[in-house]
């Protein structure tokens, strides 16, 4: 299975470096994808990154924000980053046009488990824009020969609000078995309706000892995401969760996105599940 190469080492997390926003693709209503391009070549050229990992982006005079790479990692033409309007950094993003600079730190944080995943099958459950930090890892799974199967399921709210839909016909050619769900059809929709959860109920998982499941979206629905893979037999040791905290120095320093004893930025924010699970806010409903 060919692997990204190792992530390059940060060796100043505070210095942001100049990048232009090549390109903005709209995704779906209220998030695009930045296709960021550092300033300096030779940054552009050394910067690599594993799936998983996320970038601080910097808007001049607002403020940085944690933003997942999302884009594939050995396409080096540039460093894309899938964002939706939330608050004040996003919403300053979204009103800039290409050429705009921004500044980039990172990467940052741990990254799939890339290497656990050889000779296993692999189920990646997203919601949303959940699907933002798992499409590097989708993109190097693809490149894998003969080690196992692959498995998309990816639900959203609403049919308008499926990320990447143009790049599913593509994944499905290349071996993933790519399946949708959304919480409520809108017209022309003639797949499922339902939580992805139940997407996973149905999944045939027939060796489940040899099998890791990659999850991420919106706390809850990872929460039983997970219940539903042990119930599958997937033993919690093979399964993944990547984690939202607010984030400051995203080095671990200032204590801001801690949950337990992990900081998320340099532990996480792809944890094993059995790692985090007691700190889950989940646990309050
Ligand atoms: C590791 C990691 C990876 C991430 N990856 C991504 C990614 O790939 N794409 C992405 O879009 N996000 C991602 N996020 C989330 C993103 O970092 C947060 O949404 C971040 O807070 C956005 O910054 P902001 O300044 O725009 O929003 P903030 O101002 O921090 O606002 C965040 C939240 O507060 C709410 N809020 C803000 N202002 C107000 C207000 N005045 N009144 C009420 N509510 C308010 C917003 O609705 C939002 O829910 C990631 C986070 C982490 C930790
Ligand atoms: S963001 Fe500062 S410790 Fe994690």
């Amino acid at each position: 299975m060919a692997i990204a190469t190792p992530a390059r080492c940060v060796t100043d997390p505070w210095k942001s470096f100049p990048a232009r926003i090549a390109r903005i693709r709209p995704e779906v209503p209220g998030v695009a994808t930045f296709e960021l391009v550092f300033e300096d070549a030779a940054v552009q050229r050394d910067f690599v990154f594993l799936p998983g990992q996320f970038n601080m982006l910097y808007v001049p005079g607002v403020g940085e924000s944690a933003i997942s790479i999302s884009g594939d990692p050995v396409d080096r033409s540039c460093v894309p980053h899938t964002v939706r309007e939330a608050g004040n950094v996003t919403h300053a993003l979204s009103r800039l046009r290409p050429g705009a600079t921004i500044g980039v730190r990172g990467p940052f944080g741990s990254s799939w488990p890339l290497e656990e995943c050889r000779g296993c099958d692999v189920v990646v459950v997203a919601g949303g824009i959940g699907l933002a930090p798992l499409r590097p890892a989708v993109h190097e799974l693809l490149r894998r020969e003969g080690d196992g199967t692959l498995t998309l399921l990816y639900g959203a709210r609403v049919p308008s609000g499926l990320l990447y839909r143009d790049q599913f016909d593509q994944w499905r050619a290349q071996g993933c078995d790519v399946r949708l769900t959304v919480d409520r059809a809108e017209p022309g929709w003639s797949g499922e309706v339902g939580v992805v959860t139940l997407l996973l109920d149905r999944l045939p998982i027939p060796r489940p000892e040899r099998t890791v499941l990659l999850t991420c979206g919106p706390e809850v629905m990872m929460w039983y995401t997970v219940q539903s893979a042990l119930r599958r037999g997937i033993a919690v040791e093979r399964i993944y969760v990547s984690l939202e905290r607010n984030m400051n120095c995203a080095v671990g320093l200032c204590g801001h996105c801690q949950l337990g004893p992990e900081f998320i930025c340099k532990d996480g924010p792809v944890l094993r599940f059995d790692r985090v699970s007691p700190f889950l806010k989940v646990h309050d409903l």
